[in-house]
């Protein structure tokens, strides 16, 4: 039977909740005695192993769940991996071939454009690695294997619970390749697959602070653009985070690779233009805020997403959402989690039907 709201006014409300409990599931079906099994008889390891080429096709969140994953196994394993829109893949000349693991990912498995690309991929010789969330679906079918995110039914247009559990998906992809190929060490998985387990708590502490995070979400529900500005895996989140955004509310809303500013969008900064820019990066902390301090010049309204440990630093001059201390890597996760909410506000505040916007359905099944 169809789930219920169970109280919350909108399942967008309820299914971002889930996420704890969903990123807990697959923890507890795939990490075993600290390793991470796929089941398979190893089969699924062995081409983790093998493969020097991998590309990754999706559309819409599941695309940003896959951008996300790129980046993860070039940091845990230097693969080439390739990452491309399936409406874009599926007409355009490919190298994609016998030497590749080809990766589609989707919450329903009935998205036109990626089981087209799917279906492109396996003509062309590729190993056919599904993500999907729906059981039984007919990009299930054609996939060679398929993980399945096992979040329960995903109601809201707005993806939430999918996207996290596709980016766990990919985490865990990553880092058991790493191991198997020994591009990372042994003690390096055990301190990764002890930073996964943080997560569902780190996730729930986020959701704990939604009254702070709707009081900045008021700030903007007049605002015609916002920006979302940052670097490495801040910028691969906040790409989510805007679609989140401009999907449910309506405001134009972009993200933005920070050092690309100056290249063109710092144009569109005036005096009080929102940006929520995010810091969670270590490394590149520096580089970031400065990028922040230059549009603070032009007058920009800057909501901070820091973690904890720096919350009071950056408190006199900005407004700032504090993140749980996990290591970088893994803040994607509450970071994804305070733009969902944020946005999620803005467009209940604003009277908007969060969980079927205009203009968009769930499932699209025409190209
Ligand atoms: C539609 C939905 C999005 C979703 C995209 C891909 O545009 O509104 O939320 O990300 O399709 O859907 P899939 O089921 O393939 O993940």
């Amino acid at each position: 039977s169809a789930p219920g709201k169970q109280g919350y006014p909108y399942f967008m409300a309820k299914e971002i909740d889930e996420q704890p409990t969903c990123i807990r599931r697959i923890l507890s079906n795939y990490l075993v005695n600290n390793d991470i099994e796929f089941g398979f008889g190893g089969t699924l390891d062995d081409a983790l192993k093998n493969f020097n080429r991998i590309c990754i096709v999706a559309c819409g969140t599941a695309l940003h769940a896959g951008i996300m994953g790129a980046q993860l196994f070039k940091k845990w394993t230097g693969i080439n991996v390739d990452t491309e829109m399936a409406s874009e893949f599926i007409y355009s000349d490919t190298t994609v071939g016998p030497d590749t693991l080809f990766i589609a990912v989707s919450q329903s498995g009935e998205t036109i454009d990626t089981l087209e690309a799917l279906r492109k991929a396996k003509e062309a010789g590729a190993l056919c690695l599904a993500i999907l969330n729906v059981r039984g679906s007919s990009i299930s079918r054609v996939a060679d294997y398929t993980l399945y995110t096992d979040a329960g039914p995903e109601i809201a247009v707005a993806s939430t619970k999918a996207y996290t559990t596709q980016m766990l998906m990919f985490y865990m992809l990553a880092l058991k390749s790493g191991l198997v190929r020994g591009t990372i060490t042994e003690e390096y998985f055990e301190e990764a697959t002890s930073n996964l387990r943080k997560i569902p708590d780190a996730m729930a502490e986020v959701i704990g602070q939604k009254d702070a995070i709707h009081k900045l979400a008021k700030e903007v529900i007049t605002a015609s653009d916002l920006f979302m500005i940052g670097r490495g895996l801040d910028y691969t989140v906040l790409m989510e985070g805007a679609l989140k955004l401009k999907e449910i509310s309506y405001i134009h809303s972009e993200a933005y690779a920070a050092g690309e500013l100056k290249h063109g969008p710092i144009a569109l900064i005036s005096e009080g233009t929102p940006v929520i820019a995010a810091v969670t990066q270590t490394h590149l902390i520096s580089k970031a805020l400065s990028n922040v301090k230059e549009i603070r010049a032009r007058g920009a309204n800057v909501v901070l997403i820091a973690k904890n440990e720096l919350k009071a630093d950056f408190s006199d001059e900005y407004h700032v959402i504090g993140l749980p201390d996990l290591d970088d890597e893994y803040m994607s996760f509450p970071e994804i989690v305070a733009l969902q909410i944020y946005s999620y506000y803005v467009s209940a505040d604003k009277g908007l039907d969060v969980d079927k916007p205009r203009n968009l359905a769930k499932v699209v099944t025409v190209e």
